[in-house]
């Protein structure tokens, strides 16, 4: 008898569930819904997510951090999804500009290393950047990657011995073809030849050094590409890798003679070559897996997070030496176009280089992560002005969201400090209650905003995701601005159910934001859900169920007292503070 209950009770709640789920299905396109339980699910599988690793020749700048920015986003948003998500990012440290750049500031190279690698770590931390891994590539565990790696090209004999000449840019630590290379004249009047991609001076280079058989994967990465066709995203990148393989690939010189460069890993069984920096640092990825022994598990996940300007060495040259190596390709490979500042390309000379850390304490860390994903578009160059931040942070987190959270929770409306109760008779499924045509439409927008937000997040259109919350953070500012709950009648019961209907969908809207924000402003976000009470178990994606009540089901929110206020979401910055931040900052 007893167990005939314990079936019974069991098999009812499965059969609830199997009901809420496929009228969820059919009533919603929120395909990633778990009503069983509030607790964040674990997914089996994984994703690994990666940035460039770092040069540390130069300070952090800004479209450092917007790489940093992009790949966090992609790793909290697999998080909250469920998945166990690693996330790496650190610093590129060898090569001959490294060198160089010690050299000039009188310091041991580890040491210059160690302190600029050390700024990155600091900006990181400070912008809420989660990595769960920070490679240097002078660490010993990617010295034993990097040999290890190099000895297995080597006796599969995709590495010989050989001489390059041809056209070098020690500032990209790229080799040019003539095509490639253009006249210029430097900063002194010397006529110059430059790199016509990047601008950047080149030399004429004759050596003798190790060769990989690069023309030997043309038709291998082709074949790729063209069977992957989301292999590099956006598909504009794609198309142009497969503009680059339409011509022959010259093999790639992978060495340098030590005698020019020392600050690198020496060839295995030859001290006197150094390997290419460009295969040294691409091996970080599998540094970070676990490469040699204990890869298996992170390396076919991987997605990489990288700027235009290297492309070419992530998705000729790496699937190249993955392929000669025997080793799976990654997942994916997500391009961001470059910021410029008021038009113009960042450059120390020019002296418009941003410092991430000073403009992240000017409009706060969130604030500056949101302006960043909110604008920043991977297909196209994006413009930065103080300006620009300035406007959209106190249109878009300061009135709109922090507005809004204002209104619902405050005092006068809300005295009680709870999540008010939900009278479907005043909003009813069908017509013949208070609400109008306009709420039913946000009601549908907001319904479908979680699908239409991890479809952008799946594809790192950011901007696209933001943009579809901050539109229907509008409709709920709307949506309470029509019905002006502060006019009701708090003495008439009708009313007063009408008021609480008014808050609960509109805390309810918002609950939706916070969650769906998290990738992108944490802080912020945790703010949010803080003050509605929500707790942190009930912040996944997967538990989010918009305004359960309208479609008759329970809500854990209901009755609930709010959390803590602690104070505006996010203040309005005011231009006057900005420019004297800036100011003062040229000061320093
Ligand atoms: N060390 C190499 C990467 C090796 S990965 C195996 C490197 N480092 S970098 O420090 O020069 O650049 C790192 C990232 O910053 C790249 O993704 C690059 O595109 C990005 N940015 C550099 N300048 C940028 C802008 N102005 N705007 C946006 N991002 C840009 O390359």
């Amino acid at each position: 008898m007893r167990i005939f209950s314990l079936l019974a009770t069991r098999s009812c709640k499965i059969l609830r569930s199997l009901q809420q789920n496929a009228f969820l299905l059919s009533s919603s396109r929120i395909v990633a819904v778990n009503f069983g339980s509030t607790a964040t699910v674990n997914k089996d599988g994984g994703h690994y997510v990666t940035t460039p690793i770092f040069y540390v020749n130069a300070s952090p700048h800004l479209g450092h951090l917007y790489s940093a920015v992009i790949a966090d986003c992609l790793h909290r948003y697999k998080q909250l999804q469920g998945f166990n998500s690693k996330f790496a990012t650190g610093t590129d440290e060898h090569g001959l500009k490294v060198q160089q750049a010690a050299e000039a500031a009188g310091k041991q190279p580890l040491t210059f290393c160690t302190e600029v690698s050390e700024r990155f770590e600091r900006l990181f931390r400070s912008c809420n950047i989660s990595h769960t891994d920070y490679i240097r590539t002078t660490e010993l565990r990617h010295r034993q990657a990097v040999e290890h790696f190099w000895s297995v090209l080597w006796n599969k004999r995709h590495i010989y011995k050989g001489s390059y000449e041809g056209w070098y840019s020690t500032q990209d630590e790229s080799f040019l073809t003539p095509s490639q290379v253009g006249d210029a004249v430097d900063s002194s009047g010397n006529e110059i030849k430059v790199s016509l991609e990047s601008g950047h001076k080149v030399e004429w280079m004759k050596e003798e050094n190790y060769m990989f058989r690069l023309s030997a994967f043309r038709s291998q990465l082709l074949d790729w590409l063209r069977g992957n066709p989301k292999a590099i995203q956006p598909e504009c990148f794609q198309q142009a890798v497969l503009q680059w393989l339409q011509e022959e690939l010259p093999d790639l010189s992978v060495s340098r003679q030590r005698s020019r460069l020392q600050w690198g890993i020496p060839v295995p069984g030859d001290a006197s070559q150094t390997i290419y920096v460009w295969l040294d640092a691409l091996v970080n990825y599998l540094s970070v897996a676990g490469y040699p022994n204990d890869h298996e598990q992170w390396w076919p996940m991987a997605r990489h997070i990288i700027g235009k300007d290297i492309l070419k060495f992530h998705a000729i040259y790496w699937p190249a030496f993955l392929l000669a190596a025997g080793l799976p390709l990654p997942q994916a490979i997500h391009v961001h176009s470059h910021w410029t500042v008021r038009g113009k390309k960042m450059s120390k000379s020019l002296g418009n280089v941003i410092d991430p850390l000073e403009h992240s304490r000017m409009f706060t860390t969130d604030g500056l992560r949101y302006f960043l994903l909110r604008q920043g578009v991977p297909e196209s160059d994006c413009d930065y002005t103080e300006e620009k931040v300035l406007k959209l942070l106190n249109a878009e987190l300061a009135d709109s969201l922090g507005g809004l959270l204002n209104r619902c929770t405050a005092a006068a409306l809300n005295p009680a400090q709870v999540y008010p109760s939900f009278c479907s008779q005043s909003f009813p499924r069908g017509h013949g209650g208070r609400a109008v045509a306009e709420d039913y439409c946000m009601l549908e927008a907001v319904k479908n905003l979680p699908f239409v937000v991890e479809k952008h997040y799946e594809s790192l259109h950011f901007y696209k995701a933001l943009e579809a919350i901050a539109a229907c953070v509008r409709q709920t500012n709307g949506f309470v601005q029509r019905h002006a709950p502060w006019k009701l009648d708090r003495t008439d019961g009708k009313d007063q159910q009408w008021l609480d209907t008014i808050i609960h969908v509109s805390l309810e809207c918002m609950r939706v934001y916070g969650t769906l924000l998290q990738p992108v402003v944490p802080d912020i976000s945790d703010k949010l859900l803080t003050r509605l009470g929500v707790r942190r178990d009930e912040r996944s994606f997967e538990t989010l169920d918009f305004l359960p009540q309208y479609w008759e089901r329970d809500s854990p929110f209901e009755g609930r007292a709010l959390g803590a206020d602690s104070g505006v979401l996010f203040s309005r910055l005011e231009s006057q503070t900005v420019k004297k931040k800036t100011k003062n900052s040229h000061l320093k």
